[in-house]
């Protein structure tokens, strides 16, 4: 074939490969031949962020038919539950006569709900109590004022920094692992930011940037300056982190943090994309999968030890529930239905404790902060944790 057939069939080609491009892959093209590779967290903030095409700005992720289900969509225990620790900690400070009750990443709200229906049994708490959803999504906005609509004192924020000042039960279950994160692979000159680039197609594909980066290895956790050229290592910046720490030290209250992560700082990649309850490339139609990197517990205790809070556990999620009681829930709530619906509670238990396949027991784990002298909480101290009395 003559070279200008030749080019003019590759370029056929490369207009069809382009025009199969999600309109957000077309964007970060054009980003990334004006201004070079990107950094990974450029990358992750564009997929879940973008004003227009982001995953996490115009749509529902959650549930059967979605990409994801998350453990508050498993069963109403997980929230029931989480209200009564709400309610040990309100005691624990001494029943303020007003508490904030403020989730991050409320999703449709099912947690919330799930957890003030368990509070309307101590009323002197139910009525001290005012809800603060700090969510971004203005689809899953909607979904919230639809479960929580008779909630009497409710608001939303497009950050934790809006909600006012005053003690506060902070949640955080499956927010973290959403905030983006920097990634550093380890070469024979040193450690280099992690980027996205362009193939000679037009494709994604990880790279590194060109200079190491200054001085790197000194702030690396011990475990992870011996890693292997080649390894990862990923963090997160630790605003978010800080801000909660800060507010819970200074106005009383303690926040919870839930996600799947590690105990311990390590080497490794775990950035990820979820779609259809399968794992995808991350780095194939941004936009259009979730994408995602495990937390790590043991920088976020870090930071927030740092600014002198209190930290509590973590401990794996199958332990936290078990110590607040999440088995007799389970055995009182069958106790009062059909045996479909008994075999539906007894599989949510599993799911929600069981450390085996398809269980969120040990990969996730639970943490909480609190102002330092707040010696223990339920769930993430030896003591017993309030057991669940609700109806
Ligand atoms: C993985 S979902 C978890 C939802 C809910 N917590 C649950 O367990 O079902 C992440 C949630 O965080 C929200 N979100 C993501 N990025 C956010 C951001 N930067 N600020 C506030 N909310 C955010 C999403 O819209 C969604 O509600």
């Amino acid at each position: 074939m003559a070279p200008k057939d030749a080019g003019t069939y590759l370029e056929v080609n490369l207009r069809q490969a382009v025009t199969e491009f999600s309109p957000l892959q077309s964007e970060i093209n054009k980003l990334i031949k004006s201004s070079g590779p990107m950094p990974v967290w450029r990358y992750m903030e564009l997929c879940l962020l973008h004003p227009e095409h982001g995953y996490y700005v115009s749509r529902d992720p959650l549930g059967r038919e979605g990409d994801f289900t998350t453990a508050p969509e498993v069963s109403q225990m997980f929230g029931e539950l989480l209200g009564l620790w709400a309610a040990s900690v309100w005691k624990a400070i001494g029943s303020p006569p007003m508490l904030r009750l403020i989730e991050l990443g409320p999703g449709r709200g099912t947690m919330m709900a799930d957890a003030l229906r368990a509070l309307r049994v101590l009323p002197p708490l139910y009525q001290a109590l005012s809800v603060h959803l700090v969510e971004i999504n203005p689809v899953l906005r909607e979904k919230q004022r639809a479960t929580l609509s008779g909630v009497r004192s409710i608001s939303w924020h497009d950050s934790i920094d809006e909600v006012p000042e005053g003690p506060a039960v902070i949640f955080a279950n499956e927010y973290f692992d959403v905030l983006p994160i920097h990634q550093a692979v380890k070469r024979e000159t040193g450690w280099h930011e992690r980027v996205v680039n362009l193939d000679a197609n037009g494709r994604l594909v990880f790279g590194a940037s060109a200079e190491p980066i200054p001085r790197f290895e000194v702030l690396l956790p011990p475990l992870v300056r011996a890693a292997p050229v080649g390894a990862v290592f990923e963090w997160r910046p630790d605003s978010e982190i800080m801000k909660i720490a800060t507010r819970v030290r200074d106005q009383d209250g303690a926040a919870l943090i839930i996600d799947y992560g590690h105990m311990r700082s390590d080497a490794g990649d775990t950035f990820q994309a979820i779609a259809r309850h399968s794992f995808a490339d991350p780095l194939k139609n941004p936009g259009q999968a979730d994408v995602t990197a495990h937390v790590d517990f043991q920088a976020l205790t870090r930071a927030a030890e740092d600014l002198g809070a209190r930290v509590h556990g973590p401990a794996t999620q199958g332990d936290f529930l078990k110590r607040l009681g999440i088995e007799t829930r389970a055995v009182t709530l069958m106790g009062k239905t059909t045996p479909e619906v008994s075999a539906d509670i007894s599989g949510a238990l599993k799911r929600l404790t069981d450390s085996g396949r398809g269980g969120m027991g040990s990969m996730f784990k639970v943490m909480a902060i609190t102002e330092p002298h707040l010696t223990s909480v339920a769930g993430l101290s030896d003591e017993q944790a309030p057991g669940p009395s609700t109806p």
